[in-house]
C-alpha cells in the first residue's frame, strides 16, 4: 500500500489493522485519488483526510467502525457527494477518515405486494426510482441530484425535493433501517411494517442525523402505486401575492393529485435561458413570478386533465394568472423541468451567490420574501434576490446574486452578515434556517444561534449517549463540546 500521503496522525498500526479488516484495494491513500472525495459541488470548502475506505458489506462497515473506535479516529460517512452544507468532508484538524458508501450498492429485495423495497445505502436514487417503476411502483423522492446522490445520504440528511407536498420528506418514506452504531454493532431494524408501536422510534433519530450518530447501511423504502397520468403546467402570476390563493385553489380543485408547486422568479428564468443548455421559456413575455406545478393520479382513464383545465380557467377568471401553458406531452413537461433544474444551476454564471435554504409557514412565504428583499437591498444596494423553490411546502431557496459591478470576493466576504439579516427574518416567522439541505459544518454555528438552550442540550445529550467517543462525523451538526 502506498503511504506517502498518509498523515502521521493516523497510526501505522491502525492502517495495517485496516488492511486486515477490509481489502487493501478498498482503501484510497494517495493525494490525487483522495482529491475528488474532498471537493464539493459548491466548492466553498475543501476537505482533508489521508484515508478513504470503501466497504462493500455491512460487516465491513462494522469492522471499520470498530477499528476507528479502538483508535479514537473520526469517521465521516460520504454518499454521492452532492450535499450542500459540507457534511460529507472532514476538515483540516479533524483527524478523520472518509467512509464512502459507494460500493454498498445492492438492491436487496422488492416486495410489490407490500409496497416496499430494501436497498443498501450506496444505491443511486435514480436507480431506485427505475427499479420501482419496473415493478409498476413509485419511489417518490425526487431532486436535481437524483442521478448521482445515494439513498444513504438522502436518509442521513432527510432530503426534501419536488414531491414533498404530496409524499412528504425522506423521513416519511422510510419504514426501517440497518445502522452500524459508533461501537461497530449492527442494528437490524429492517422492518417492513406500517405499524410498529414498540417504543422509541429509533430510525427517526438516525434519519436527518447527518452521520453523527451512526452509519446507515440499508433501508426499507415505502413505495406507492405508479402514476398513470401526469399533468404539468407553467403559470405566469399577476404578482407574488396570487401564489397563495393559487396554491389553495389547486388543493381544492385537484386534491391530493397535486404533487409539485414550485415558485420561479423572472431573474431565475432569465439566468436559465442565458446560461442553460436547451432551456426554453414556454411563456411569451416577461412576468415577475411563475409557478411550475404538477399533478398525477395512479389510475387509468382518469379525468385529471379536465380538472386541471377547470383549475386553469378559474385561475384566469379570477385574474390570478396572466398566462399559462399546460404541457401537451412528456417531452414538453421534461422541458419545463429542465428550466426548473437550470434555475438551480445557472446562478453560478452570474457571479457570487449567497445561499439560504429556509422554510416559513406556507401562508407566510410572500410576506417573508418581501421583507427579506427590502432588508438585503438596504444592506447591499444592487443585490439581486433570486428566491425560488418549493412554495407548496414553505421551503424557499432564498439565494442572492451579487450586484452586477461588485467584486465577487468582496461580495462573498459578506456571507455571514447577509445570513444573519435573512435568518433573523426567518426566525421572526418561527421558520427554519435549513429546510431540506441540513446543517453540516456550514450552518452549525448559525443553528446554535437560533435553537433554544434546551433544544441544544437535548441534542447534545443524544449525541453523547449514542456516540460517547465523538467519532461519528465529528464537528458536524453540533459542535464538539
Ligand atoms: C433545489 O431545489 O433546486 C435545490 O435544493 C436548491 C439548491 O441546490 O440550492
Ligand atoms: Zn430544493
Amino acid at each position: 500500500m502506498a503511504d506517502k500521503n498518509i498523515s502521521p496522525k493516523l497510526p501505522q498500526k491502525f492502517l495495517s489493522d485496516m488492511e486486515t479488516a477490509i481489502d487493501a484495494k478498498a482503501m484510497i491513500t494517495t493525494h490525487d485519488d483522495i482529491a475528488p472525495y474532498m471537493v464539493e459541488q459548491r466548492g466553498r470548502f475543501i476537505g482533508q483526510t489521508s484515508l478513504v475506505v470503501l466497504p462493500k458489506t455491512t460487516q465491513e462497515v462494522s469492522d471499520v467502525v470498530k477499528l476507528c473506535a479502538e483508535y479514537n479516529i473520526g469517521i465521516v460517512p460520504q454518499g454521492g457527494h452532492t450535499g450542500l452544507v459540507s457534511g460529507g468532508i472532514p476538515f483540516p484538524g479533524d483527524n478523520a477518515i472518509v467512509l464512502s458508501t459507494s460500493r454498498l450498492n445492492k438492491i436487496r429485495a422488492i416486495d410489490p405486494a407490500n409496497n416496499t423495497m430494501i436497498v443498501e445505502a450506496g444505491c443511486i436514487l435514480q436507480t431506485i426510482q427505475e427499479h420501482a417503476a419496473k415493478h409498476d411502483r413509485l419511489f417518490p423522492l425526487s431532486l436535481g441530484a437524483e442521478g448521482s446522490c445515494q439513498i444513504g445520504g438522502n436518509i442521513a440528511t432527510n432530503a426534501g425535493g419536488i414531491n414533498v407536498i404530496r409524499y412528504g420528506n425522506t423521513r416519511q418514506l422510510i419504514l426501517g433501517l440497518e445502522v452500524v452504531t459508533p461501537t461497530g454493532e449492527i442494528w437490524d431494524g429492517l422492518r417492513a411494517l406500517q405499524k410498529d408501536n414498540t417504543g422509541y422510534d429509533l430510525k427517526q433519530l438516525y434519519i436527518g442525523s447527518e452521520g453523527t450518530l451512526g452509519i446507515i447501511t440499508a433501508a426499507v423504502l415505502q413505495l406507492f402505486p405508479k402514476p398513470k397520468e401526469q399533468q404539468t403546467a407553467i403559470l405566469a402570476l399577476r404578482d407574488l401575492d396570487t401564489s397563495l390563493p393559487l396554491l389553495n385553489l389547486a388543493q381544492a380543485m385537484l386534491g391530493d393529485a397535486l404533487t409539485s408547486f414550485e415558485l420561479l422568479p423572472w431573474i431565475g428564468i432569465d439566468f436559465a435561458q442565458k446560461h442553460g443548455q436547451g432551456v426554453i421559456d414556454p411563456i411569451e413575455g416577461q412576468y415577475d413570478w411563475y409557478i411550475l406545478m404538477e399533478a398525477s393520479v395512479a389510475i387509468n382513464h382518469s379525468n385529471l386533465k379536465d380538472h386541471f383545465d377547470n383549475y386553469l380557467e378559474t385561475a384566469f377568471e379570477k385574474g390570478w394568472i396572466k398566462d399559462g401553458v399546460l404541457a401537451q406531452n412528456k417531452t414538453q413537461s421534461d422541458c419545463f423541468w429542465l428550466l426548473r433544474e437550470n434555475i438551480t444551476l445557472c446562478q453560478k454564471a452570474e457571479g457570487g451567490s449567497i445561499k439560504h435554504d429556509i422554510s416559513v409557514p406556507v401562508s407566510s412565504v410572500p410576506a417573508f420574501i418581501k421583507m427579506a428583499n427590502e432588508a438585503v437591498q438596504k444592506l447591499i444596494p444592487g443585490i439581486r434576490p433570486h428566491p425560488f423553490g418549493h412554495l407548496g411546502d414553505g421551503n424557499i431557496h432564498y439565494n442572492l446574486s451579487q450586484p452586477i459591478n461588485m467584486n465577487k470576493q468582496d461580495y462573498l466576504d459578506r456571507w455571514e452578515e447577509v445570513n444573519r439579516v435573512v435568518h433573523d427574518i426567518v426566525h421572526s416567522f418561527n421558520g427554519s434556517i435549513s429546510a431540506e439541505h441540513g446543517i453540516g459544518r456550514v450552518k452549525r454555528d448559525e443553528n446554535q444561534h437560533y435553537k433554544s438552550p434546551i433544544e441544544i442540550q437535548l441534542m447534545k445529550s443524544i449525541k453523547t449517549t449514542l456516540d460517547p467517543k465523538g467519532i461519528m462525523n465529528p464537528g458536524k451538526l453540533i459542535p464538539v463540546s
